[in-house]
């Protein structure tokens, strides 16, 4: 199969003239308002629709579908029918919108988002696109920055394991099929390391963090077979990631065989310019080809100016085939040579049905974080006066969060109708979006559930904020209800980690929903009520104050770790060093006990299996995920006070206990060493079977 495919594509390029195969190295702005000639001139090879920036603004797929398959049409009308790619940001869900990623990821579960992203694949496919730019694999943190919502946290191994899902998903095993996409693993690499959590601000990364931390997700999607990536806009180290010939082409293909093609993201190639790089337009695609970019998006670069680079010596015939032969390797494995059109048909049966709504509610249950919950005042029961106040109160279209470009708001149902649905019958409920009207009802409420936190359009990219304290006027609002000393329930919505060190305090209890989506406010109204557990645990870090960014859990121990007391090894004098919350926390409607942890050896050779018991302590049935982390005492470069190298969940009925038991292998302790290769080192090691990154069961053993 192989060899034919790459014989029809060698046969097909013998057969193309220099400016088409140029036309397949551009995909111009303006997606649908192309000019028809360009496209059967042969001078475009993808197009990509960016319409839409916020929910509700068009109805999607029918409006894409006829599209689509026009903009096909053109192409086949050229010379060598050469069909398009046409790609659009499909990052958590078509029209069905899933959890934003970062909430996907607190679910710390693959299977889940492999379901969800096969579902987004099938609805944009039945909408004519067959490329999405996701996943975004960004390591971040640095919770100021805005796109932190649209990758899976700070931990590399969540990150690489959700990638994983997350491109099977889009892709399936064949992404010839007409229900399957192709995927983007994207912004290549290191884009999350932007000083100051600033979108397009240059990062510093050193060797060991980039191959460590950063490189892991983008490793794991090429290894599931990821179809294309995406240079990112940073400047990684001084020299910007679109212009990097050791990232693209001596690591992403020498070492990992990617086979794929790259795409810049938007207008990174001329943008060259202004990082100071590249003297003028012609000098930025040079760079950019010979770099390893193979796709132009949106900068026009390649398309004026590769005729005179060519001729000037400054690129070579062979750069412009090896980019074009990637470009049509992946249209030809994508099917568009033999069915570029998409069956109208599909969108009515396949778009927004009762399943994808259902996986959209269980998916935004199992990410829903609850931080704390006094005397288990939640889930609520008899409770028959309950005020819902704050700024999402009459939320919609505010759920979907980041990157919804075809979400529409009416599909959202509102709290007021999916809390009176979901909750017992002789509840009384007033929503009260207005302080003052909130006051009023709170004074006739048993309890108040506060319905809190930011708006989608402070989340995502070029949306990173400087104080991360729930937006203005909110945290008054619960000094306010909190004067009226009754039960009070926050929820907090937002695309980020925000700074909820005194809501904490104040409140009775505390889930974090993220923007959880379609469903959020049935999947939260069955929370509260009992019918659903929230299942997620922190894939990031949550800092007590803005001050303690950067703050995550794989930390180096420094010279002088901080200990409860200790002298001069602090961090702040004005808080304590820890953070609110860790990494990996999350608690659930009942208890759970560790107990009798136990490893197979106390020297490992190749591996070690390490077993604990987990018993369900409280009185409801709870589902737990259990967290391995390793710490490797001594080595050639100081090393990480943990790292998480397993998780599973267990479903446990009250009062029962299970073994749980993980495997641990030499390769699993590898890392980058000081001389840069990867590989363990002898010594004493520490393994926690743990609830989050803090706290656990120990034991130590010698490699
Ligand atoms: C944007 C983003 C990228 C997105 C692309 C197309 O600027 O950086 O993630 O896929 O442009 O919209």
């Amino acid at each position: 199969m192989k060899d034919s495919a790459e014989k029809f594509i060698s046969e097909l390029l013998g057969r193309m003239t220099l400016e088409e195969k140029i036309g397949q190295l551009n995909q111009p702005q303006g997606g649908e308002n192309i000019n028809p000639e360009d496209i059967r001139s042969g001078k475009v090879g993808s197009l990509i629709k960016s319409a839409g920036a916020l929910p509700g603004k068009e109805k999607s797929g029918s409006l894409g579908v006829e599209q689509a398959n026009q903009l096909q049409q053109y192409a086949l009308e050229s010379r060598l029918k050469i069909p398009l790619i046409i790609g659009r940001d499909v990052i958590h869900g078509c029209r069905t919108i899933f959890p934003i990623p970062l909430a996907q990821a607190a679910s710390f579960d693959p299977e889940l988002a492999e379901k969800a992203s096969s579902i987004a694949a099938q609805e944009a496919s039945a909408c004519g696109i067959k490329w999405t730019f996701a996943p975004m694999l960004d390591i971040a943190r640095d919770p100021r920055w805005g796109r932190v919502a649209e990758g899976n946290g700070e931990d590399p191994f969540l990150g690489a394991r959700m990638a994983v899902a997350l491109v099977k998903g889009f892709q399936g095993e064949d992404m010839s099929e007409e229900n399957k996409i192709v995927a983007c693993a994207k912004h290549y690499v290191g884009y999350g390391s932007a000083e100051g959590g600033r979108d397009y601000e240059n990062g510093e990364i050193s060797e060991p963090t980039l191959r460590d931390i950063y490189l892991p997700p983008f490793k794991s999607a090429v290894q599931a077979g990821v179809g294309t990536v995406m240079s990112a806009f940073l400047d990684l180290n001084g020299t910007p990631a679109t212009a990097n010939h050791r990232l693209l082409s001596e690591i992403l293909r020498g070492e990992w065989g990617f086979e794929g093609f790259v795409v810049s993201d938007w207008t990174s190639i001329t943008e060259l310019i202004q990082h100071g790089v590249a003297e003028d337009k012609a000098e930025a695609a040079a760079k950019a080809l010979q770099a390893g970019v193979d796709m132009d998006m949106c900068s026009q670069a390649y398309m004026d100016t590769l005729v005179e680079n060519l001729q000037a010596g400054k690129v070579s015939e062979q750069e412009i085939n090896d980019a074009t032969r990637r470009v049509l390797r992946i249209k030809q494995q994508a099917g568009l040579f033999t069915h570029p059109f998409t069956d109208p048909a599909r969108f009515a049966r396949e778009v927004l049905t009762g399943e994808s709504r259902q996986l959209a509610r269980q998916f935004a249950q199992a990410s829903m974080v609850l931080l704390k919950n006094n005397d288990s005042i939640l889930p609520l029961k008899d409770f028959h006066k309950i005020l819902v106040a704050g700024d999402f109160v009459h939320a919609r279209g505010e759920l979907y969060g980041t990157w919804s470009l075809d979400g529409v708001d009416e599909d959202c149902v509102a709290f007021d109708q999916a809390l009176t649905q979901v909750s017992p019958k002789n509840t009384q409920f007033w929503f009260a979006s207005d302080p003052d009207q909130a006051l009023d009802y709170a004074l006739e409420a048993e309890v108040i559930v506060l319905l809190l936190g930011e708006h989608p359009s402070r989340s995502g990219e070029n949306a990173n904020i400087s104080d991360l304290s729930l937006p203005a006027g909110q945290a008054r609002l619960v000094d306010l209800m909190i004067t009226l000393g009754k039960p009070v329930i926050l929820v907090i919505f937002a695309g980020r980690p925000l700074v909820l060190t005194r809501q904490v305090q104040q409140a009775d209890a505390v889930i974090f929903a993220w923007h959880p989506g379609i469903e959020g406010a049935a999947a939260l109204g069955e929370v509260l009520f009992g019918a659903a557990s929230p299942g997620g645990h922190l894939p990031i870090t949550f800092p007590r104050a803005t001050g303690q960014v950067p703050i995550y859990y794989n930390h180096k121990n420094s010279g002088r770790p901080v200990t409860p007391g200790g002298w001069f090894n602090s961090r702040y004098i004005d808080l304590p060093s820890s953070p609110l919350f860790p990494f990996g926390y999350g608690l659930s409607y009942t208890s759970f006990e560790y107990n009798n942890m136990r490893l197979s050896h106390e020297i490992m050779r190749d591996s070690l299996s390490i077993q604990a018991e987990v018993t369900n302590i409280g009185s409801r049935a709870g589902r737990e995920l259990v967290q391995l982390y390793v710490r490797d005492l001594v080595g050639s470069l100081t090393r990480p006070v943990r790292q998480l190298k397993g998780f599973q969940h267990l479903e446990l009925q009250p009062g029962e206990t299970q073994c749980v038991s993980f495997k641990l292998t030499e390769e699993m302790l590898a890392f980058t060493r000081a001389d840069g290769t990867f590989d363990v080192e002898p010594g004493r090691f520490n393994v926690w079977i743990a609830p989050n990154s803090a706290s656990g069961l120990r034991a130590e053993f010698r490699l």
